[in-house]
């Protein structure tokens, strides 16, 4: 019988507390708890955070056992998020993670968050071709925009990034203006489908390179819809899905235009979308047109979009097959090199 490897994977980098259990690249499950409590906030309260994944995360890797159909004994290793993202939070996992190696005596595997969604394009799934060596992949999430160009599993350059506010804060941001609950970006993407993209037009950045900026964006949408406002206060709810259609045209517009140059640049036409903001329907069928002029395009499964553990667990099965293990001196970083 060939060999299988077993590895338990534990995401806790921002407000959602995930544990997955993958089988060499086959996803057992993949369970995550979110944290509901700071929709009323507008917004993340890193305090709030800390606690709930400390509340979440034994139910939750147990729940990731069970349904797994596995017994503790049988997971050869633990991977966890080392950073980037909100210090208390990766703490929990961290935390978890040493006790738990230490007490089944496996391997401790500290996997950086935003590579882990690059790689979730690797999990085993029949639906999907996965890609292949080099290919480009735009990671939009709450937190991150880059281009990324990877070579292999453990080799990526990242050629551009936002030099202000990342897509998905773009997104929130502006549902926020609308008066749309956090996160907004999935709200945005659902009232866009019945709008006009084309009512509203906002300014664009012009910044040179693969770079990003959506600060000037976010200025454009607040002055609209402040003008507008002052000649009708009705605007925004006689307008909502016009402005969310058009919203999400820009931003969409911004980043299919620097991945256009990455793709002309760099001449690789294999490309990937990673991150939260890769579950918007708009980019995803913005990507899916560019097959006509002969991209290679790789667009994740809705689950494997916004944080989840499975994607800790195939970014741990690389490291294993590495030996990249870490010892109990392992800390948590809210900032982490690439
Ligand atoms: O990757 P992710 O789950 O967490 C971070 O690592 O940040 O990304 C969360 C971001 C949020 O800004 C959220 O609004 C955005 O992804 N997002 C979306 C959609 N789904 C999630 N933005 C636009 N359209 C969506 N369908
Ligand atoms: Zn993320």
């Amino acid at each position: 019988m060939a060999v299988q490897t077993i590895i338990l994977g534990i995401e806790s980098s921002c407000d959602d507390t995930s544990a997955a259990i993958l089988r060499n690249s086959t996803i057992l499950s993949n369970v995550t708890a979110n944290q509901a409590i700071h929709e009323q906030y507008g917004g993340v309260v890193p305090e709030l955070a800390s606690r709930s994944h400390q509340e979440n995360i034994v139910p939750v890797v147990d729940a990731a056992i069970k349904k797994a159909g596995i017994q503790l004994e049988d997971i050869d290793a633990i991977a966890f998020t080392q950073g980037p993202g909100l210090l208390g939070s990766l703490v929990v996992g961290t935390s978890f993670a040493k006790s738990f190696a230490l007490a089944r005596n496996i391997p401790l595997i500290p996997v950086h968050h935003m590579k882990a969604h690059i790689l979730a394009h690797f999990i085993d799934d029949a639906r999907s071709h996965k890609p292949t060596f080099p290919f480009l992949c735009l990671t939009v999430s709450g937190g991150h925009t880059q281009i990324v160009k990877v070579e292999s599993a453990s080799r990526m350059e990242i050629l551009g990034k936002t030099i202000d506010d990342a897509a998905g804060e773009a997104f929130d941001k502006a549902a926020k203006m609308i008066g749309l609950p956090y996160p907004g970006g999935p709200l945005i993407d659902k009232y866009a489908k019945t709008g006009n993209p084309i009512a509203f037009t906002f300014s664009k950045p012009r910044i040179e390179g693969l770079d990003f900026s959506f600060s000037g964006l976010k200025t454009s949408i607040l002055y609209t819809i402040r003008d507008a406002v002052k000649l009708n206060p009705n605007f925004i709810e006689e307008n909502k899905v016009d402005l969310c259609a058009s919203i999400q045209k820009t931003i969409i517009d911004i980043l299919i235009k620097k991945l256009e140059k990455a793709v002309l640049e760099t001449g690789i036409k294999e490309v990937a979308i990673a991150g939260g903001v890769s579950s918007n329907s708009g980019l995803r069928n913005a990507l899916n047109e560019k097959t006509k002029e002969g991209w290679k395009v790789h667009i994740p499964k809705f689950e494997y979009c916004t944080d989840n553990a499975a994607m800790i667990a195939i970014t741990g099965k690389f490291l294993f097959e590495e030996k990249q293990f870490a010892n109990q001196s392992v800390a948590a970083k809210a900032r982490m090199e690439w």
